[in-house]
């Protein structure tokens, strides 16, 4: 049975972060796999690692360092999640979704997500940039929505729309950057799978005949409940692989998930920093 938290759980996290900092983050910024240096630029920062925080779940893959970031990024005040926990991991959907909540209940009004994804689209190259157009939300259709369980009234509504999920002004000023620094960029459909085991062929051909430019294991859950929040969202994945689905095309991994990360950073910095000027 899911543990389903309530109000307080929320803010005896928020106590524990408050013990740090006494900022008020406008804007939440997760990190995604290979893409933890951003956090590098946070002007004043604060850390805060993630077993400090009491119901956090901790990131426990290859290239998420686990731990706050709090402080300035272009002005802005910013909570910066460098690394994320991930379902495959073993937590549950809803645990998934707590530090969104935080944020939440520390005032955030804007969340950027990263990550990192296969690219399905045929055009898409490694280094390219997605800014995510909509997802599909194949896991919550399956059954594993973070939402399940008592609604809790003060987030948001039992039955949330997610039209417009990913803010369009939002997607527009991200594009513009883009264009403007000459970073190659998509607008994209985002879909996240469970995993931890990469895609078969037949995975593959099937995702891209519904619709899904990139394939991930993150970011759905958060942009969910980020939603149910009244939280206006940007969501930004980085291709770190092109998958074919033909025999003879090499097998995802890991390593090179963190390798194009290098590329990806500088190119998402300048996306997200533009952003950011703009809010
Ligand atoms: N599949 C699923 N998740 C991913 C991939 C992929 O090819 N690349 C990075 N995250």
């Amino acid at each position: 049975m899911d543990k389903f938290y309530t109000m307080k759980d929320f803010q005896e996290a928020v106590a524990a972060i408050r013990q740090y900092t006494e900022l008020e983050p406008k804007v939440g910024l997760i990190l995604g796999s290979g893409l933890n240096a951003l956090a590098e630029s946070v002007e004043d920062a604060v850390i805060i690692p993630y077993d400090k925080i009491p119901n956090y779940p901790v990131s426990t893959v290859a290239g998420h360092q686990g731990r706050l970031v709090m402080g300035r990024l272009e002005g802005q005040p910013v909570i910066v999640m460098q690394g994320r926990a991930h379902y495959y991991e073993g937590y549950s959907i809803i645990q998934i979704g707590f530090p969104i909540r935080v944020m939440q209940v520390l005032g955030v009004e804007t969340l950027v997500v990263t990550n990192a994804a296969g690219g399905l689209n045929m055009t898409y190259r490694p280094g390219d940039v997605m800014i995510i157009r909509d997802h599909i939300n194949l896991m919550g259709m399956a059954g594993l929505n973070p939402l399940r369980g008592p609604n809790l009234e003060e987030f948001g509504p039992r039955f949330p729309g997610m039209n417009n999920a990913y803010d369009s002004q939002l997607r527009d000023v991200a594009q513009a950057t883009a264009l403007e620094a000459g970073i190659p960029y998509h607008q994209g459909v985002y879909i996240c799978l469970a995993g931890p085991s990469f895609e078969t062929l037949a995975d593959v051909r099937f995702l891209r005949t519904i619709g899904a430019d990139a394939v991930g294991m993150s970011t759905v859950p958060e942009v969910t409940v980020a939603r149910h929040g009244g939280i206006q969202v940007l969501g930004i994945s980085g291709i770190s692989n092109s998958l074919g689905g033909e025999e003879g095309v090499p097998e995802p991994n890991h390593e090179e998930v963190l390798e194009a990360g290098k590329i990806l950073v500088p190119r998402l910095e300048t996306i997200i920093r533009g952003v950011l000027r703009t809010l």
